[in-house]
């Protein structure tokens, strides 16, 4: 059982995207794949669900609610653990925990019970290690080989404890200045939050609370041809591209190698098509870009578009579980 967070700090670089389509794809490769929307936005839950689902999932009736919120509401009202999480069936292998509107609420909470584990606080040592016990009951309930979470965009508390509970990190890069900017924070940020929680590890008074080692491995990139404007100069977008391997090493790897090029770099784990409209049909579809049909409206040149983007997202879903591991 292993967990993937996918996270860069910046929004729209396609994501969720990313994470919906690889969960479908590794489903396909025979993995039993659990999601775990952790982003309070739940543009993911809202891809996977049809409206009506989502309005009964978010109808507000005061505590029971399946999703992540459900799951922590008793904490947040200092009421105690965790509750069982509720899974979502999405087909044969693929199952999601949903998120929610309100999990922003969770933010200060986590904030809050940062500093409080130094000071060896039982509560917020459940508090902080909440995402990582509801995604270890969920991927034991689905019996899942592969645990994916999808997170926002920022450097917050719901963030740093979503990516503490992951085992890998894979993080999605637009080919633009704002992306690798992100890069740059990303790097010394999470060596802090590695080193934090390590020191907090060590004081933790419950000895039967299962928590994070907090190891959070760098798995690789992926280039996010997605996020980038149309507008943008070919040349500027190969500067980008070109400079990707030696930033991605010098800030997140840290073993002093630059490789050449994205084919000469192992933590290259694959480029990602923007696929322009075809998006829109799998949006109305309510399935993969990979999965439309001509009965969706997939026909004419689409057709081909879909045949490449199942291949795009087989190498990189084979490349990505190559590199995490993880039972077959
Ligand atoms: N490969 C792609 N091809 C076409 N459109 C895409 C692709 N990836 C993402 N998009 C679109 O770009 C926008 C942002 O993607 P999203 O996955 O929500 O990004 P993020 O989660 O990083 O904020 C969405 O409207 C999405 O439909
Ligand atoms: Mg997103």
């Amino acid at each position: 059982m292993t967990t993937i967070a996918f996270f860069n700090n910046m929004g729209g670089v396609g994501k969720t995207t990313l994470v919906y389509h690889l969960a479908h794809m590794l489903v396909e490769l025979g993995r039993r794949v659990l999601m775990v929307d952790l982003d309070p936005q739940s543009n993911l839950t809202a891809m996977c669900l049809p409206e009506e689902r989502l309005e009964t999932l978010w109808a507000d009736d005061n505590g029971t609610r399946p999703t992540v919120l459900g799951c922590v509401r008793p904490i947040l009202r200092g009421l105690g653990d965790i509750t069982d999480p509720h899974i979502e069936e999405l087909r044969s292998g693929l199952a999601l925990v949903p998120g929610d509107l309100g999990l922003s609420r969770f933010e200060e909470r986590l904030s809050d019970a940062w500093p409080r584990a130094l000071d060896r606080d039982e509560a917020a040592f459940r508090t902080l290690s909440a995402f990582h016990r509801l995604a270890r009951r969920a991927a034991r309930q689905h019996d899942a080989d592969l645990t994916l979470f999808d997170v926002g965009p920022n450097l917050g508390a719901i963030n740093r404890a979503a990516l503490l509970a992951a085992d890998h990190l894979v993080t999605p890069l637009a080919p633009d200045l704002f992306s690798m900017q992100g890069l740059r924070n990303l790097g010394p940020t999470l060596i802090e939050w590695r080193r934090a929680w390590t020191d907090r590890l060590d004081r933790n008074p419950a000895q039967d609370l299962e928590l994070p080692l907090g190891t959070m491995h760098s798995a690789g990139y992926l280039v996010m041809q997605a996020g980038m404007r149309l507008s943008r100069p070919v040349k500027a977008y190969q500067r980008w591209v070109r400079g990707m391997p030696g930033l991605y090493h010098e800030q997140l790897v840290r073993d002093g190698i630059t490789p050449s090029s994205t084919d000469q770099d192992p933590y290259c784990l694959g480029i990602i098509r923007h696929y322009q409209s075809l998006m829109l049909l799998a949006q109305d579809a309510q399935k993969p870009m990979f999965m439309l049909k001509p009965a969706d409206g997939a026909i004419g040149a689409y057709t081909q578009a879909v045949a490449r983007c199942r291949d795009e997202f087989r190498k990189a879903a084979e490349t990505v579980a190559g590199r995490v591991g993880g039972t077959a």
